[in-house]
């Protein structure tokens, strides 16, 4: 079947692109954690421990790091095996052909442009707090959307205009920017962990595990460790955009594998290790407010540090919208490359060596998105779009070691077929915690995928009558 073409693996899979090649293992590594850091630690913990795990929301993390260990162990042989463009997109365009990488191309574009403009949402808040805590007041209309009384979220609308121009201006400036930020979000997580150790309330940990591992509550809503790790989950979404930055690494093969289970393991040792700490100083019937780790600081009578911490949030949530808006436009310019979207889309400007056009179409289209329409609840939509994309990765390892067994791997997966096994059962079985509402938008988006597919990308597509 024509839909199911696939792309080739050829040695020039590694060669210039017209981006430039000027990233190194490390500076991977902190992009990744500049993605994965953010909301989820920063708001999820508090809100997934009072409602859905209890102390046992470290057994969340836990349980949701292992379905990301899977996956990120698949990406990282799929990266130093098939080169490209790198992402869930490229990949499948070798394992699967190009039906199933649209889908998963179009699924992506949701996850990361949705985790943007939610993420712009959340950080708006944190920002006018700030400013109010400063003297400095925005006008309360200028602060809202216009559904919920005001006429425009601006902080929202600006932020992501900002990181427009810093991606513009090119992929150096980018992660010299993000290093710098991703210092001060760690230097805060250490404050917090540095006073938490020596607040700790055993007691605060008993009932470790209120509401099981998995049960539904009066209303219906699936709650216990498992649902928690289907919502915390969005705390790891991120190490996959390190793939997006395969024609920018300096050594792709290398590299991509280190930026991406580096990020994570980095990542889930301190999600953890917070995770333990805020539920045992705070009960956690208390930590269901919009800034859990402030909170609790406060609780404990540090002022000062709940100040730093917003400080810490709002440079983490802006370097999760870098990379993430970073990722994006990597995808849709490799998808507008390989004729599946409008060429104009696939155009690098000689000076920056950035895709400007489709930088400034996103920029634009997700700040008026984040301006107008308040997001804040999309978290769950990014996940079931991430661990659809997971599931997939992993199935690919299996499919591409039956159809091309003689791949060169610089990088293989351990214990196969078992691990990306594991990773298809575990991102699978999170994808099934999570409500049917989340579902239901899912499959609208990958319907309104498959129409534009067969109207417009199937005939364009650069395979097409080859
Ligand atoms: N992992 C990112 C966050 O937690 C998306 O904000």
């Amino acid at each position: 079947m024509e839909i199911f073409r696939t792309k080739l693996t050829t040695p020039d899979d590694f060669r210039e692109s017209g981006l430039k090649r000027c990233l190194s293992a490390f500076d991977l590594t902190l992009l990744g954690i500049g993605a994965i850091i953010g909301t989820g630690i920063f708001v999820l913990t508090g809100i997934a421990a009072a409602t859905q795990s209890g102390p046992a929301v470290v057994l969340s993390f836990v349980v949701a790091g292992f379905a990301c260990a899977f996956a990120a162990l698949a990406y990282s042989e799929l990266a130093a095996a098939v080169g490209g463009c790198g992402s869930a997109y490229g990949y499948s365009y070798v394992a699967f052909g190009e039906f199933v990488a649209w889908m998963i191309g179009w699924d992506l574009i949701l996850e990361y442009a949705v985790s943007v403009a939610a993420v712009a949402n959340g950080w708006s808040g944190y920002f006018n707090n700030a400013m109010k805590a400063m003297g400095f007041m925005l006008p309360e209309a200028l602060t809202k959307a216009p559904s919920v009384g005001g006429l425009i979220n601006l902080p929202a609308a600006a932020i992501i205009l900002i990181l427009m121009g810093l991606l513009i201006a090119g992929v150096r400036e980018l992660a010299r920017t993000n290093m710098a930020m991703v210092i001060v979000k760690l230097l805060t997580i250490s404050v917090f962990v540095g006073i938490a150790a020596f607040n700790v309330e055993p007691a605060n940990w008993h009932p470790f595990m209120p509401f099981g591992w998995f049960e539904h509550d009066a209303t219906g809503r699936p709650v216990g460790v498992l649902a928690g790790a289907s919502i915390v989950f969005f705390a790891y979404v991120g190490f996959d955009a390190v793939s997006t930055a395969a024609e920018e690494a300096k050594n792709p093969q290398r590299d991509v594998p280190i930026g991406i289970i580096g990020s994570l393991v980095f990542c889930t040792v301190i999600y953890i290790v917070v995770a333990g700490l805020l539920t045992g100083v705070v009960p956690y019937t208390e930590l269901n407010v919009s800034s859990p780790v402030a909170h609790a600081l406060q609780l404990m009578g540090y002022n000062w540090a709940s100040a730093l911490v917003a400080t810490g949030v709002i440079t983490g949530l802006t370097t999760v919208m870098l990379v993430l808006y970073y990722g994006l436009t990597r995808i849709i310019f490799s998808m507008s490359r390989d004729g599946l979207l409008s060429p104009i889309f696939s155009k690098v400007n000689p000076k920056t060596h950035t895709p400007v056009r489709v930088i400034v179409v996103c920029g634009v289209v997700m700040s008026l998105v984040a301006g107008l329409i308040p997001l804040g609840e999309l978290a769950e939509l990014v996940n079931i779009g991430t661990l659809a994309a997971f599931v997939l990765m992993c199935f690919g390892i299996i499919v591409l070691r039956i159809r091309q067994p003689h791949l060169k791997r610089p990088f293989r997966l351990p214990y196969h077929p078992l691990i990306p096994t594991l990773g298809m059962l575990s991102c699978g079985a999170l994808m099934a915690f999570l409500p049917a509402i989340t579902w239901l938008r899912f499959v609208v988006w990958l319907v309104i995928g498959m129409i534009i597919y067969f109207s417009y990308s199937f005939s364009h597509s650069k395979l097409a009558g080859k």
